[in-house]
């Protein structure tokens, strides 16, 4: 790594220079097959033409404008997303954390509208990850990545994941929202109890909160249908996406049901590239692509491959790797404290597969969606294989 950059990262001992299809490559023309497509980013995969075109042909026309003037991507983009969602309007940024922090920011401006000033809390879970912006870390539950940045934005608190009861005692007249990840990533792939998420949307209802979710690594077909939400049959107020939304470029999304979104007016929140054009473009292209290809029943097919293959694997080494658990293409694999996550990760590496390791001491699988029936079965080969001979 370049000793030029922040060592806030630590970035595994290759150069990746280009990639294909599920494939990248590194700088001594090495072929790896990604597991981790970007962090749950690359749901196309590498270089998708059409997402290559989109970008192309964009970018030949206009790059950016600013929100001085409205522009078709951004405003095709706000309708295929309000339609597909049932929500009534979007707003856009450029990553994770910054459409976590429009959630916050609506919330509390929701309900400072109604003159209801108590309600300013953000009601998070254990285990949440939102971001690294100061209001989406004080609503992030990692210890590690809060240390020494306090004192962090008041007005937050936590209720047990997957825990109604807990929910339930702190869901009160001062609570603005409730955001929750219905498949939390970062901790280690927990999917939430429907009966959590049911009894989540209950107590707003009856309290007076709105519910968001982040479904910034879970949404975009990573659980099967285009937003997790759809999976569990809950809609949620307010909904935050990133990370797939355009396949790779920079974009972040906060979708409001009507009765949310009237909270924001002119001047509330802004964002100098929120919604640019390229970015929009390429974010059009993947959701024309993933109807094209029918992904809902692909990821459903691979989801199916894929757990059933790391069932097999946990039984066959059940010293090392616990059961698996997650939802559609996004799966987590506990590690036994004996072992260590990230040596798995490496050997795998060695071998050609790309992973990723989360809460600690799991592995994580989160591949391009268009990952093929042969390249999940490749990846399986090369688990077993590390593990057979360490
Ligand atoms: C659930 C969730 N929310 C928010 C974020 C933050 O997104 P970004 O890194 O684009 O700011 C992430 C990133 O991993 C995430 O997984």
């Amino acid at each position: 790594m370049s000793d030029a950059l922040f060592p806030t990262y630590a970035p595994a001992p290759m150069t990746i220079v280009s990639g294909h299809g599920c494939t990248l490559v590194d700088d001594e023309g090495r072929e790896y097959l990604d597991f981790i497509a970007g962090i749950a980013v690359c749901a196309l995969g590498h270089a998708h033409p059409a997402i290559t075109a989109a970008i192309e042909e964009q970018a030949r026309r206009l790059v950016h404008a600013s929100n001085l003037y409205s522009h078709e991507p951004a405003g095709a983009l706000a309708r295929a997303l309000t339609t597909r969602s049932g929500m009534a309007r979007a707003f856009f940024c450029n990553s994770g954390t910054e459409a976590n922090e429009a959630a916050i920011k609506l919330a509390r401006k929701w309900a400072f509208r109604r003159d209801d000033l108590r309600r300013t809390t953000i009601l998070a879970c254990t285990g949440s990850f939102h971001g690294r912006t100061l209001g989406a870390l004080a609503a992030t539950d990692n210890a590690r990545y809060r240390e020494g940045f306090a004192p962090l934005p008041g007005g937050f608190a936590f209720a047990r994941f997957n825990v109604v009861e807990d929910l339930a005692a702190k869901v009160d007249e001062r609570v603005a929202a409730v955001i929750i990840e219905p498949v939390q990533g970062e901790s280690g792939v927990h999917p939430a109890d429907v009966v959590f998420l049911r009894g989540a949307r209950r107590l707003c209802d009856e309290r007076g909160a709105l519910l968001v979710f982040d479904e910034i690594q879970c949404g975009m077909g990573r659980c099967g249908p285009l937003f997790a939400f759809e999976h569990y049959g809950v809609r949620p107020d307010v909904v935050t996406m990133a990370k797939a939304l355009a396949n790779g470029l920079p974009i972040g999304a906060m979708l409001a049901n009507e009765r949310a979104a009237t909270a924001f007016a002119p001047g509330d929140h802004g964002s100098t590239f929120g919604g640019s054009p390229v970015p929009a473009a390429a974010a059009l292209a993947h959701l024309r692509v993933r109807d094209e290809l029918d992904l809902e029943r692909r990821v459903a097919e691979r989801s199916e491959q894929l757990f059933a293959a790391l069932r097999r694997l946990h039984q066959k080494h059940a010293n090392v790797l616990g059961e698996p658990r997650g939802l559609g293409l996004l799966a987590g694999v506990p590690v036994s404290d004996a072992f260590d996550a990230k040596a798995l990760q490496a050997a795998v590496r060695d071998r050609g597969l790309l992973v990723g390791v989360a809460g600690g001491n799991a592995l994580r699988f989160a591949p391009p969606l268009i990952i093929s029936e042969r390249e999940v079965e490749r990846a399986i080969e090369v688990l077993d294989g590390a593990l057979q001979s360490p």
